[in-house]
């Protein structure tokens, strides 16, 4: 007997179901976000995974589960590696988010190529196989693994379409979007892991609804996890990320999956981040920065090192600021302009920190210190593409404020964290022992760290300056 058709109408931002179409959905306040899917008989065809089959949970007792935590499977790649907290993790499934063009599928793929030991199926849904063998071979030539002799071939590395004898033999390449066909290849293939780029691309036989949208992107994760779980295989999805920030339009991947990975940057820089918002083995403290290069992404070891540059000489309005990405201290260059307002309202404008802080820092300025800041245009800039969120890094902010509001240039041997408070006081502010140590390795003279902070040991080579009140900092810079 045919099941009857069923449908339902999803919220497209949130996800939430209504048996009827609404105007605004009712949970996210969104307005024409719903959209009708089709429910074809979900549960018949679903079907359970034939080892799951007649299993009955019963209650444990905790201690007598055995323990299961195998060994985690090893990347060459050193960030990937400690993001995910020190490998793979067998059956696990992980979501690397990401706008368009950041590098999501080069990651992966250079994953998938740098890691010998490991069988890997690539599926993509959005790149044909030439295209995905294209990218190979740029990311292939610049490693001298595989690099062929090329200077012999009278300078052209590769005639296209020949062989690449020298690319490994280990990644293999689908472009399928079904579920249940790919589900048959890794059957078949056995690989040691799977990575399906991207989640938006795919769709399952169970549900009508068009790849994509939320029914179908939620369904076919379901299925992923389920597969991945019951056969021990690690999965990475690729999940782009909409306008306003959000995995796969709604949040409702972030839920199911085990990590969630967020590789971010500038596109107009080369700097990426890849960040843990969530990870079900390992801390989300963890931080990997790679450098975007013709050959791929290359990981950045040393990465304040490479921010900061090599200067002769600092000018007015540049600060250096010791932050902490995660576990990392970070130490980066803080640039601000300050010149008067030509139009009646001044402008303020900021890359990398948050405009409101900047704002409110400037109103400090002039309420607690006396600078008169109001018909002035205000530009801050942070080096690198770099984004911080962390308040540690307002010292540096305000120091480069007044720095280039006087143009009086602020030492070059000189770093600053601190928090800055509504009437100017500074604030602790975390692992203060851990950014000294990363100035020192760098050659500074002098860091500014917030008044009160406790424990901090003398370190061979650096002033620690601890301050209470902004006014004090200024003393200190400008006399
Ligand atoms: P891509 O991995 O396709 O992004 P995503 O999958 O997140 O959409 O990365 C695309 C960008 O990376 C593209 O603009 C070109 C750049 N790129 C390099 O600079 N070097 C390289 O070796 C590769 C493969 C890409
Ligand atoms: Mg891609």
């Amino acid at each position: 007997m045919a099941a009857k058709v069923r449908s339902k109408f999803v919220c497209q931002n949130c996800g939430s179901s209504y048996p009827q179409w609404l105007g605004q959905c009712t949970q996210c306040k969104e307005w024409n976000t719903l959209v009708e899917e089709v429910v074809d008989r979900v549960e018949e065809k679903r079907g359970t995974p034939a080892s799951v089959k007649g299993r009955h949970p019963v209650p444990v007792a905790i201690e007598a589960i055995p323990a299961q935590d195998g060994p985690r499977i090893a990347l060459s790649d050193g960030e990937f590696a400690r993001v995910l907290g020190g490998g793979l993790v067998p059956g696990s499934i992980t979501l690397l988010g990401g706008e368009p063009g950041i590098g999501k599928s080069t990651l992966l793929l250079q994953t998938a190529l740098r890691n010998p030991h490991l069988k890997t199926l690539y599926v993509s849904g959005e790149e044909s196989e030439h295209q995905v063998k294209m990218r190979a071979e740029r990311l292939g030539n610049s490693s001298s693994e595989w690099r062929v002799a090329s200077g012999e071939s009278g300078g052209r590395a590769h005639a296209p379409d020949s062989p690449l004898a020298t690319l490994p033999s280990n990644c293999y390449v689908l472009t399928e979007t079904n579920t249940q066909n790919i589900f048959k290849h890794i059957d078949a293939l056995q690989p040691g892991l799977v990575v399906i780029d991207s989640v938006q691309t795919l769709h399952t036989a169970v549900l009508d609804a068009s790849p994509g949208s939320v029914g179908q992107v939620r369904e076919c994760t379901a299925e992923l996890m389920r597969f991945a779980k019951t056969t021990g295989i690690p999965m990475v999805l690729i999940g782009h990320i909409t306008k306003d920030g959000f995995i796969a339009g709604p949040k409702v991947l972030e839920h199911m999956v085990d990590c969630v990975l967020q590789f971010e940057g500038d596109r107009d820089h080369a700097y990426r981040l890849l960040r843990p918002l969530k990870n079900r083995f390992g801390s989300t403290n963890e931080l990997g920065i790679y450098e975007m290069q013709g050959s791929g992404l290359a990981e950045v070891e040393d990465p304040s090192q490479v921010l900061l540059g090599r200067r002769e000489e600092r000018p007015s309005g540049v600060v250096v600021a010791a932050t902490m990405e995660g576990m990392r201290p970070l130490l980066i260059e803080v640039q601000a302009l300050v010149s008067s307002a030509v139009y009646g309202t001044p402008q303020r404008s900021s890359t990398g920190f948050d405009l409101r802080r900047l704002n409110m820092l400037l109103a400090v300025m002039e309420k607690r210190c006396g600078f008169r800041l109001g018909q002035k245009d205000v530009f801050l800039n942070l080096a690198g593409g770099f984004r911080v969120e962390e308040p540690a890094i307002d010292l540096a902010v305000v120091c480069a404020v007044l720095s280039s509001n006087a143009d009086i240039a602020v030492p070059m041997d000189s770093c600053f964290a601190g928090e800055v408070g509504l009437t100017g006081e500074i604030r602790p502010v975390t692992r203060t022992e851990q950014r000294i140590a990363e100035a020192a390795k760098l050659g500074f003279a002098r860091i500014f760290v917030p008044k009160g902070t406790k424990g901090i040991a003398p370190v061979k080579g650096i002033e620690v300056v601890q301050v209470g009140q902004v006014s004090e900092v200024l003393s200190h810079l400008f006399g």
